[in-house]
């Protein structure tokens, strides 16, 4: 029974058709038996049904799904049309088959266990890119999702960008909106473990450049103070980062220590905050030369739910 159950259970799924990119899958997702059969599956951007026959699949581009729907359901609540891209908050309970087929399409590139059929408790923020020729049509990059309800410090449980859009800043842009809703509650927050080892230097690589630029903004505001002889006082702390970040406190401290910026106080177990300007600015020098598309923190339209 147990070899009767693995064959059962395997999934033939090698590429999905997803726009008009192959894209060669990295796990299996437990797709319905039918579906789990080809080798081939067929995946709207906009809807994210799956099929397995190209026919209905160009049918449902041209006629079901692509004249009414260009975009994901749920509230854009943000939207920078010079940079390009829109973010959409669904609802998990009230878009239930969005959301599964959403979530199986990532379980695709994600190795752990994740949830796919029990999508009520979750928010979901999805990424998509305004065409070029058309803004009102909106192309599908990634998404995280969110639990409504926990005691937690979680604020990601899952996070995804599609292979075809990777290593772009795309991922980094969701981490940071991740962090902008999380201060926008006032809280802060973490990624939900295990991560994944992309999800891990994805997020080492944020918590590090995010720091550099709150240490060197802290920087120059004194600097600038002691030109003045504002009296001000001037002190760096775990806590006062962990607040203007969002990310928790032993987030900060991995950030820190990617600057070398603790330092253990002499004879005794405290760590102190050194600033090494040369270093925060190759860092931050060699994340601009990249020329990601970045947050505009004043384009989001979101209050949180209460
Ligand atoms: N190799 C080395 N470094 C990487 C890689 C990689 N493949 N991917 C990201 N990084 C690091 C780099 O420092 C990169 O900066 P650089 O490109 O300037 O060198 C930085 O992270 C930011 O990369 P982005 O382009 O912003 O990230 P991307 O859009 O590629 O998305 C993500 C990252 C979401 C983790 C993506 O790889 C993915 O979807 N992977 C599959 C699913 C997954 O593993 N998700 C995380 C699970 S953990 C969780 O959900 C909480
Ligand atoms: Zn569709």
């Amino acid at each position: 029974p147990a070899a009767a159950m693995g064959n059962y259970l395997k999934s033939k799924i090698k590429r999905i058709q997803f726009r008009n990119f192959e894209i060669e899958t990295w796990y299996t997702a437990p797709y319905p038996e039918e579906y789990s059969r080809s080798e081939v599956l067929f995946i709207c951007e906009y809807c994210l049904k799956y099929m397995v026959s190209p026919v209905s699949y160009e049918r449902h581009q041209l006629k079901n799904c692509g004249l009414f729907n260009n975009h994901p359901p749920g509230v854009e609540i943000y939207r920078d049309v010079e940079s390009r891209i829109a973010i959409w908050e669904v609802d998990g309970r009230k878009n239930i088959n969005y959301c599964q087929n959403l979530c199986l399409l990532a379980k695709l590139f994600l190795n752990s266990k994740t949830l796919y059929y029990d999508v009520e408790p979750f928010i979901f923020y999805v990424l998509t890119e305004l065409d070029h020729d058309d803004p009102t049509n909106y192309h599908f990059v990634g998404y995280f999702s969110k639990e409504k309800l926990n005691n937690s410090d979680y604020n990601v449980s899952c996070i995804l960008t599609l292979p075809i859009y990777q290593r772009k800043g795309y991922g980094n842009l969701l981490i940071d909106f991740s962090y902008l809703l999380t201060r926008s509650e006032f809280k802060y927050g973490t990624p939900e473990k295990p991560l994944s080892d992309l999800g891990l230097v994805s997020y080492r690589n944020y918590w590090k450049i995010t720091i550099a630029s709150k240490l060197k903004l802290l920087h120059d505001k004194y600097i600038l103070n002691s030109k003045t002889e504002n009296t001000e006082r001037f002190s760096i702390s775990i806590e006062c980062l962990s607040k203007l970040t969002g990310m928790t406190p032993s987030d900060v401290v991995v950030g820190l220590e990617q600057l070398n910026a603790l330092i253990k106080n002499p004879g005794t177990t405290t760590y102190g905050i050194l600033i090494d300007l040369p270093k925060i600015n190759e860092v931050l020098a060699k994340w601009k030369s990249k020329k990601h598309t970045t947050l505009d923190y004043n384009k989001l339209r979101w209050k949180p739910m209460l």
